[in-house]
């Protein structure tokens, strides 16, 4: 069906797709997890860790600062966590690679330590803007220096002050940085959010013993409260499970279970768009673990018609409009979508908008770029040549959008996949294989 060597991968179309799939561990619970064991009391034993690098990075940032990490097993992360206040100067500057969430949250956890830490980044994160981490935490009291407000971040840590903190731009990232450093504070440190974002840090500080306030728009902790190291599961990620709902809606005759999915509500925004679509979803939630509710999706081909994204709801479905835009490649010709309101797209790992359109063009659809979104007018597709600008998720879109062609498609730069679901690939062989190629 397909072959993937390091830096290209061939994508066949696909008939149909089907079958039952476990996603990797949730990439933002897995960083946010091994954060706070590193600053809890006592060990922390983490199962279904995210396989992606970019949660590696986020171990070997914590072990430069002095975090003894084992890794027995695929998946399992033990952390001899250091407690409040326990980090160690690094002996070097620490690679947070191509992770934004790994630069921003961590930037937290060291503005509130007395030494000086250089977070580099890959040449990828070095473009994105810090600027909305800065702030809030030299109004707090660190002093951090960036070129142009870009990284590489030059932190120097202090004893720090609560503040209340409006958010700017909507940022998980942002909020969990702030509270983090909050932590280790005097006083109460807030952080008002107009748009709601993903709230696994407020859930994972509640599973360490950490009481956090929820005020309406506001979310608060007061410093100094210790943490307990505890054993934690992380739930499959819906953000990569995305890219399957995409191809189940998509290609018709298909059917795709997920299993063992994180359905944190403020992550599950693209199934209210799947149903817009047409199709048959199907959501159980089936467990509960450190306050994130598991469970299974299940999502059939029907309908099939373009969708609209409002710009309140991009926020909530952020990292998944990659492969919302894939799914619109797949729909009948003359269907369209529309996104709007998501400017931030061109902060990501990649200017997705631009690269986005530029993939999805080669391979034949309408694709109109706007400032802050895209419209794409599905046509029947034919295989070409696609870059993944290095973007883990424009890897796993084209790949996706590549399955509709007509003709088999090559993607350049298909390692990116790593970053997040390194069995990518595999995984979209085994799911496509009963289907005959066209
Ligand atoms: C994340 C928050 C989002 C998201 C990113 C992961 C997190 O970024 O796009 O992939 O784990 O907090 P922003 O905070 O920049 O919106």
């Amino acid at each position: 069906m397909l072959h993937a060597p390091a830096r290209a991968a061939l994508v066949r179309p696909a008939r149909r797709a089907a079958g039952r799939v476990h996603v990797p561990g949730d990439k933002s619970i897995s960083h946010r997890y091994a954060l706070l064991g590193a600053i809890a009391d006592g060990q922390t034993r983490i199962a279904g860790y995210s396989a992606g690098a970019d949660c590696a990075a986020t171990l070997a940032c914590l072990r430069a600062l002095g975090v003894a990490i084992e890794t027995p097993a695929p998946g399992a992360v033990h952390i001899h966590g250091r407690g409040l206040h326990g980090l160690s100067a690094p002996p070097a500057s620490v690679d947070a690679a191509n992770s934004g969430t790994t630069m921003r949250l961590l930037a937290g956890l060291v503005a509130a330590h007395p030494f000086r830490t250089i977070i580099t980044g890959d040449a990828s994160l070095s473009r994105r803007p810090m600027r909305r981490i800065i702030e809030p935490l030299t109004r707090m009291g660190a002093t951090i220096q960036a070129d142009e407000g870009r990284p590489p971040l030059t932190i120097v840590g202090a004893p720090l002050h609560g503040i209340t903190y409006e958010l700017p731009v909507p940022s998980a990232q942002v909020k969990s940085g702030v509270l983090l450093a909050g932590l280790h504070a005097t006083g109460r440190t807030s952080v008002i959010e107009r748009t709601a974002t993903r709230d696994h840090t407020e859930r994972a500080l509640g599973a360490f013993g950490v009481t956090t306030e929820q005020n309406g728009t506001e979310v608060s902790v007061s410093g100094g409260q210790r943490l307990r190291g505890r054993v934690l599961a992380v739930p499959g990620d819906i953000s990569g499970a995305a890219f399957w709902c995409a191809l189940a809606a998509g290609l018709p005759g298909s059917s795709i279970e997920v299993l063992g999915v994180g359905l944190n509500p403020s992550r599950t925004a693209l199934l209210d768009v799947l149903r817009r679509v047409g199709a048959d979803v199907e959501v159980a939630v089936e467990d509960a673990a450190a306050g994130e509710p598991i469970g299974r999706i299940a999502v059939r081909a029907a309908g099939r018609r373009g969708f609209v994204i409002d710009p309140a709801e991009v926020p909530a479905l952020i990292d998944e409009l990659p492969a919302l835009g894939a799914l619109a490649t797949l729909l009948p010709p003359g269907e369209v979508v529309e996104v709007r309101g998501a400017a931030e797209l061109r902060v990501k790992e990649s200017d997705r908008i631009t690269a986005l359109a530029n993939g999805f063009r080669a391979l034949g659809a309408e694709v109109v770029e706007y400032p802050d979104g895209f419209r794409i007018e599905a046509r029947q597709t034919r295989g070409a040549t696609v870059d993944s600008a290095g973007d883990h998720r424009l890897a796993m879109a084209f790949a996706i959008a590549a399955c509709g062609a007509s003709g088999p498609t090559t993607i350049t730069g298909a390692a990116a996949v790593d970053v997040s679901y390194p069995r990518f690939f595999d995984e979209l062989e085994r799911l496509t294989s009963p289907g005959v190629s066209r």
